[in-house]
């Protein structure tokens, strides 16, 4: 496909995005500002150019659906040609891991434990500790994941919590996680907690990667915690052993950040511009959706007044 095709109809911003030059880029914008938009087209652009090749591109996302959108709209861009890795942060994960688990002692047919099970784990663990109903064992299950999120061990958990419960919980995530392990279990803070540390700690492991995902897109960033952050730095920016190609592409919304409805998220676009000092930023401004709305209840205005 002409790269002319890609660039039809995007607007000057829009434009200046999908034909940006390697290295990081950030894009900020509000709601229907065509973020997704600009992202899947950057990945057309870049394999029409000749830039990279499908398989040398990942993009990810955070939900389900929102992954199978990026798919359809980069399969209706390209419908003949090789998808790129394309998919949650979990799913590309446990994709990865399923090659590489073992170098952590697990076994390639790991199962990936749910929610259910894992109340039903941390029940058990507080029945045995006689916890009680003191301590519910979903308080548990909500410090661990801020544990894993954070990307700290048992002996390295520091949360802002009480001090007495912090140790508590300490000593059920260490039974937890060891219960997981003799299972050849993963929660699914595992998932990208499990790659952090297998790629911080091996780094033959981490430059395969890097050099199989020479590109990498991530849409909704804003909404990436440290764990998906480090997956990211690592990837691109690398380690001391191992220098990454630094070609990050990463789109978010700034003003959820802003207005603080999640008050990691705006860390780490400011991270972001830290880390990637050298990070071009591209503002989108025209909201699309706002005018399909207005354009739609105009239509119903014009139906009204036909009747
Ligand atoms: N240049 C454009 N011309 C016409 N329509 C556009 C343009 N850019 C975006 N749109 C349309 O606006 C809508 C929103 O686009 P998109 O989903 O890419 O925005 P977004 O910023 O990702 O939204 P969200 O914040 O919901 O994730 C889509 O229907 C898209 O086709
Ligand atoms: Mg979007």
């Amino acid at each position: 496909m002409k790269s002319e095709k890609i660039l039809q109809g995007l607007n000057d911003r829009q434009k200046q995005a999908v034909t940006a030059p390697l290295g990081p880029v950030l894009v900020l914008a509000g709601a229907g500002s065509g973020k997704t938009k600009v992202l899947t087209h950057r990945i057309a652009y870049l394999i029409s150019e000749g830039l990279f090749s499908a398989q040398n591109i990942l993009a990810l996302t955070f939900t389900n659906k929102a992954a199978k959108e990026m798919q359809n709209r980069v399969q209706s861009l390209f419908p003949n040609m090789g998808m790129p890795t394309m998919g949650t942060f979990h799913s590309v994960c446990a994709r990865i891991l399923r090659q590489e688990i073992q170098a952590l002692g697990y076994t390639k047919g790991f199962v990936i434990i749910d929610d259910d099970d894992q109340g039903k784990i941390l029940k058990e663990i507080c029945i045995q500790r006689n916890l009680g109903a003191k301590f519910p064992p979903n308080l548990f299950k909500n410090y661990i994941s801020m544990a894993k999120n954070a990307l700290q061990t048992p002996d390295q958990m520091d949360l802002p919590i009480d001090k007495t419960v912090m140790n508590m919980v300490r000593e059920v995530y260490a039974e937890y996680q060891n219960y997981l392990f003799k299972q050849n279990s993963l929660d699914f803070d595992d998932l990208l907690m499990l790659l952090v540390k297998i790629f911080q700690a091996f780094p033959d492991v981490l430059s395969k990667y890097q050099n199989i995902f020479k590109y990498i897109l991530v849409d909704e960033y804003q909404d990436t915690n440290h764990a998906q952050y480090m997956l990211l730095f690592l990837l691109a920016i690398g380690s001391e052993e191992n220098v990454g190609l630094r070609n990050l592409f990463v789109v978010g919304d700034d003003a959820q950040a802003i207005y603080g409805f999640r008050g990691s998220n705006l860390r780490n676009i400011l991270n972001f511009e830290e880390h990637f000092s050298d990070a071009l930023v591209i503002k989108l401004e025209q909201n699309y959706r706002s005018t399909k709305n207005i354009l739609s209840v105009a239509q119903e205005v014009i139906q009204i007044n036909k009747e």
